[in-house]
């Protein structure tokens, strides 16, 4: 029978789209490639990279959710982890496709359940609040390194049962993380970064290092009995790295810049503390923390009435897509009342969404809120600065003066 996804033979190939997409300007200032994206068609093809490109959202949600003709068990960054000589982590629950990630899915979910989540709260909150007690005493503070970072660190070492010390770790996932887009200069020296940490991080995701409770020990018992294909337990140790925490800073990161040059968005916060999840949520909408997510097609099909090669890798840029026209009305405002951002696209879609969401929420939720308590205006006293990274939209440095309230 006609597969109706397979592509007719009349059907034509993308436009091409010449711009180089991990470019320093790019990085630096990603909004204008985006609409530039957008305005290419549903479909491009980027021939620097060998690569297919969308920024449009009927497409994005087309791909995110047919893992069939879209796989990620080739890679969920720019290269196939098929190929030799890959230097990074893979891993073993995003990086598969089912039936092995349903089974893998399904007991990771059951260990990072609601309720395991509810039972952090209040320990995010206690740990937020004395925090924002030592960053009143300072009053002017990097809101990366001082608030997000040493917050995520703190409450995401527990969460998870690891200890990680701050250099390491950050060398490790800044590492992995490039190492999802291109063999540059940025990726080689990331690794040449995380190379003097491998052993100590080898030696982290072991067995005898997870502390009981935590979700790596619960992972390992899950494999003890059986629930979880063998070694898989070890590797999600760097899943969890890779996958939640320059994520988690970079989208308090955002948040805390958004609001510092919003008073009146944070007025509403101080007033109303609930408002603190939607201001993550509408600060991830404009800047997600993750700018794409790569998938292997694996057969001829159209796409937008495109079609596409087999073999080849296609893009979602999760930032183009979030500022789609069509999904929302002033999309270049920062409006935390606005209906809808919650569900962007910044933790993917279909079966791979993000299974940390309700913990990077409930992160953000208690450091925003521990500071709406206290402190009447935050204002940036310096220029933002952003890291030049291959995947990720982050954060370097935000310069900010906390006003007590
Ligand atoms: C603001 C914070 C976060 C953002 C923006 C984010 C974003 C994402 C996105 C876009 C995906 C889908 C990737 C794809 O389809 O290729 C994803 C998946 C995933 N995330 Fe997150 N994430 C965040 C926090 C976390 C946290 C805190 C954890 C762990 C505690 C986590 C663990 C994971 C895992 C394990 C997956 C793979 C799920 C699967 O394949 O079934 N993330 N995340």
């Amino acid at each position: 029978m006609l597969d109706p996804k397979n592509t007719n033979s009349t059907a034509m190939s993308p436009p091409e789209f010449n711009v180089d997409m991990y470019a320093d300007e790019v990085l630096r200032n990603p909004i204008p490639f985006y609409d530039a994206l957008r305005d290419a068609g549903p479909v491009v093809s980027v021939p620097q990279y060998g690569v297919y490109a969308v920024g449009h959202t009927a497409e994005a949600t087309e791909i995110l959710n047919d893992n069939e003709r879209f796989i990620a068990s080739a890679g969920t960054g720019l290269v196939d982890i098929r190929d030799p000589g890959l230097l990074r982590p893979v891993s073993f629950l995003l990086e598969s496709d089912p039936p092995q990630h349903t089974l893998a899915r399904t007991t990771m979910q059951r260990i990072m359940s609601p309720v395991f989540v509810r039972s952090c709260q209040s320990m995010f909150i206690d740990r937020a609040e004395a925090l924002v007690d030592e960053l009143l005493d300072k009053g002017q503070v990097d809101g990366v390194g001082d608030i997000a970072e040493k917050f995520v660190l703190n409450v995401f070492s527990s969460v998870v049962g690891l200890e990680l010390p701050p250099g390491p770790a950050i060398a490790i996932t800044t590492m992995a993380l490039n190492m999802q887009g291109p063999m540059n200069e940025r990726s080689m020296q990331a690794y040449k970064d995380a190379e003097p940490h491998l052993a100590w991080f080898e030696q982290a995701q072991a067995r005898e290092s997870a502390i009981p409770g935590g979700i790596a020990d619960l992972t390992y018992q899950a494999e003890d009995a059986g629930n979880l294909p063998e070694g898989f337990a070890k590797n999600m140790a760097s899943t969890f790295l890779a996958g939640g925490f320059d994520s988690t800073i970079g989208g308090i990161g955002h948040t805390l810049n958004l609001l510092a040059q919003h008073p009146s968005q944070w007025d509403l916060v101080c007033a109303k503390s609930q408002l603190a999840r939607a201001a993550f949520n509408e600060a991830i909408r404009l800047n997600p923390p993750f700018r794409v997510i790569y998938r292997m097609i694996t057969r001829e099909t159209e796409v937008a009435g495109y079609r596409l090669e087999p073999g080849m890798k296609i893009g979602v840029w999760i930032c183009a897509v979030n500022r789609d026209p069509n999904l929302f009305e002033r999309l270049d405002e920062y409006d935390i009342t606005r209906k809808g951002a919650a569900a962007s696209m910044s933790f993917g879609m279909g079966i791979h969404n993000c299974i940390g969401q309700m913990l990077a929420r409930l992160e953000a939720e208690s450091i925003i809120s521990a500071l709406a308590k206290r402190v009447s205006r935050i204002e940036l006293t310096g220029e933002p600065e952003y890291q030049l990274h291959n995947h990720m939209y982050l954060l370097d440095r935000l310069p900010l003066r906390l006003i007590p309230a």
